[in-house]
């Protein structure tokens, strides 16, 4: 797959060998987000960051990506301060947009409206999100972290076993990286959920037609002896009313009793976040983090090499990074 000039909408575009393509650009990209060494590769470019739905990582790690790599960046956020709120149409705001930027990243509550937006632009489209479908770069960051947690074991992704637990319905994280993991071979997935929020029958389809295990349950301890535990939240904005999300709330609560009981010694927590700490929730509690195989922040920093790779090669420089290379003259932590 050339990368150059391609929208970038859902995790089915990808084969396992463009995977391993972008997770080793990904991985070059480390010293740039640490700060070791800067890149002005896409000095002049501009982003247009649309978020017309809440996020922290996403959006902030989109800007961060594009300014690591020297470009500018746009945003709008929120669908009452953009002219969508008018009844202008997707397309539209793409044609318009797209001439302002050299990429966009979007997320927005429409299934498939990243698509839409997609066939009005005239530069590359990342999705951010599109409703309950599919969020295509946190699926590449979390399986990039689940490649490097495993790695320190000597693992590997094919042959291992991941549990899935909590809202596998509207959690569209879990659709897209199971969708990814249908690349490997002999994965083994217990899906935990309630029986009303169950991972949707294509997805499961998707994940046996691969010729994985898949474990359907919601019983989450006797579930928990994987070598991957992915939490997720309940998406209480999918809902059609807080007094139905709230029946969920507070099911499937991991913390570091239930941890030590039923995991494995090193099986590794993950969770897209954000994490509902709310005391009627909490579905990944406090007393984790000090934990050495708690991976979400970890994989949260994963997103910024990710979408940087994401840029470069969508943008075509990625064989090109290391030729703009210019010192970094403050002090750095990182
Ligand atoms: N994981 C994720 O999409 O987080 P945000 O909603 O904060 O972007």
């Amino acid at each position: 797959m050339n990368f150059s000039g391609q929208h970038v909408l859902s995790v089915n575009q990808f084969e396992r060998d463009n995977l391993e393509y972008i997770f080793n650009i990904a991985e070059k990209m480390e010293p740039y987000a640490k700060r070791k060494i800067r890149t002005k590769v896409l000095d002049g470019a501009i982003l247009g960051n649309l978020f017309f739905e809440p996020s922290t990582r996403t959006r902030v790690s989109f800007g961060c990506a594009f300014n690591l790599l020297g470009g500018e960046v746009r945003e709008t956020t929120g669908m009452e301060t953009s002219a969508l709120a008018k009844g202008e149409s997707l397309y539209d705001t793409a044609r318009v947009i797209s001439s302002y930027s050299d990429v966009i990243a979007m997320r927005h509550p429409q299934a498939g409206s990243v698509a839409e937006f997609a066939e009005g632009s005239r530069v590359p489209v990342i999705n951010g999100g599109d409703g309950a479908n599919e969020h295509p770069t946190q699926a590449l960051l979390d399986l990039y972290t689940i490649q490097s947690e495993l790695r320190a074991f000597e693992q590997k992704i094919d042959g291992m076993h991941i549990a899935m637990v909590g809202d596998l319905k509207n959690g569209r994280t879990v659709h897209s990286l199971s969708k990814l993991l249908a690349q490997y071979n002999n994965v083994h997935l217990s899906l935990i959920s309630p029986t009303e929020l169950a991972m949707p029958d294509y997805v499961i389809d998707t994940l046996e037609n691969a010729g994985h295990k898949v474990t359907i349950s919601d019983d989450m301890e006797h579930n928990l002896n994987a070598d991957i535990v992915y939490q997720t939240r309940i998406q209480e904005e999918r809902f059609e009313n807080q007094d139905e999300a709230n029946k969920y709330r507070g099911q499937f609560r991991l913390n570091s009793d239930i941890y030590t009981r039923f995991c494995k010694s090193n099986t590794v927590i993950m969770h897209p976040l954000p994490r509902d700490s709310r005391a009627d929730a909490n579905e990944l509690d406090n007393d984790l983090n000090q934990n050495p195989n708690l991976a979400i922040f970890r994989q949260a920093d994963n997103g910024i090499l990710i979408r940087m790779a994401l840029f470069a090669m969508t943008l075509g420089v990625a064989d090109q990074v290391d030729k703009y290379q210019c010192p970094v003259p403050w002090y750095s932590a990182k």
